[in-house]
């Protein structure tokens, strides 16, 4: 029989639902929320209210999507955490109120490891051990993924997130959020002429806070002498902060796979959208003999997809969750 699982992602801003029969994707649904762009960041009880509104018609839409009645589903997944704990909860209930009415089980998942297993929503899949670079709004971490549910953090971030980075820098250079999107846009058409400082940190982990000052002295200082400097000077500052993202990315890679000896690499999250990212990633795994594993650009940012994948193991390992089940803003992996 086949197992068809429903999935539920409102960790954030983006409300989204999908359904999984037997670890093939048969729809992924995702309804963004655009109104934060006017506050410069998510609200989270702006989010919460939209997950509300949006919730009913994106499960709908799963469903009828992927030509499933919910009498056919198997169980019922929902994102526990880590993220904005009012949208958590409207995604956490819904799964609940269903998996009971319909009288099936319920799963639970980590956020952060759905995206590393977003990987497993199509093929190529990487094989098993493998290093993830997950980089998204809240979290940047590099991840030993020895089996589907058992991963190791080997570096995170001390600070700022990498999509933090984007996003702030974007903040200073009047751009709307999120601005990684549209720093990337802009990046395509500049140069990396301006030269940001590498941060100075040991081992597997990363810093973006000392970045991000030195970008923001950086722009006031050219506004001293140029009223203009920004409109000047766009495309070429955003080429040079996403190179300099990319290669504090790039160098902690490396030093992983060096550490580990894992040649298998992939990236995961929001960030993992990025051209810059992407094609420095292709470029590296050239030179260091990698095999490496890019997602598509749905399954990078926050979706549902990745989140039905990660049930989908604790299914067959008979992982699930009771009623009482509660979602938590900040979880450890
Ligand atoms: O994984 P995600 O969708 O949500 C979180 O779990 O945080 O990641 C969102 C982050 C935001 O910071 C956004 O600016 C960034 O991913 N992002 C990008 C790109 N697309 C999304 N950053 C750089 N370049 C992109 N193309
Ligand atoms: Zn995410």
């Amino acid at each position: 029989m086949s197992i068809i699982i429903l999935a539920i992602e409102s960790s954030c801003d983006d409300t989204a639902a999908a359904v999984l029969q037997d670890g093939a994707v048969l729809s992924n649904v995702v309804a963004s929320q655009d109104m934060h762009r006017i506050y410069g960041g998510v609200v989270p009880e702006v989010a919460s209210r939209a997950h509300q509104e949006n919730i009913v018609p994106v499960v709908d839409l799963a469903l009828r999507n992927a030509g499933v009645s919910k009498h056919d589903l198997s169980a019922v997944a929902f994102t526990k955490g880590p993220g904005l704990i009012g949208s958590l909860i409207v995604g956490a209930s819904f799964a609940k109120a269903m998996a009971l009415s319909l009288g099936i089980p319920l799963l639970e998942v980590h956020h952060m490891q759905a995206h590393v297993l977003a990987h497993f929503a199509e093929d190529p899949k990487p094989a098993l051990p493998f290093l993830c670079l997950t980089v998204s709004g809240g979290h940047t971490q590099i991840v030993l993924v020895k089996n589907h549910l058992d991963m190791e953090i080997l570096g995170t971030t001390i600070d700022d997130a990498a999509g933090e980075a984007f996003d702030k820098t974007g903040k200073m250079l009047g751009l709307d959020y999120p601005a990684g999107p549209i720093i990337d846009k802009l990046a395509q058409t500049g140069q990396p002429v301006f030269n940001f400082p590498e941060p100075q940190v040991p081992g597997l982990n990363f810093s973006f806070s000392g970045l991000k000052t030195s970008i923001r002295n950086f722009i006031q200082n050219g506004i001293k002498s140029d009223p203009d400097f920004i409109a000047q000077h766009l495309p070429d500052i955003c080429a040079s902060v996403q190179a300099r993202i990319v290669s504090i990315l790039m160098k902690k890679l490396r030093l992983a796979a060096q550490q580990t000896g894992v040649r298998e690499i992939a990236i995961a999250g929001g960030v993992s959208a990025n051209s810059g990212l992407r094609s420095g990633l292709a470029l590296l795994g050239e030179q260091e003999d990698w095999n490496t594993y890019i997602p598509r650009f749905e399954f990078c940012t926050d979706n549902a997809a990745m989140i039905a994948v990660t049930a989908y193991y604790k299914f067959l390992n008979g992982e699930f969750a009771g009623q009482d089940a509660a979602p938590v803003a900040r979880m450890e992996m």
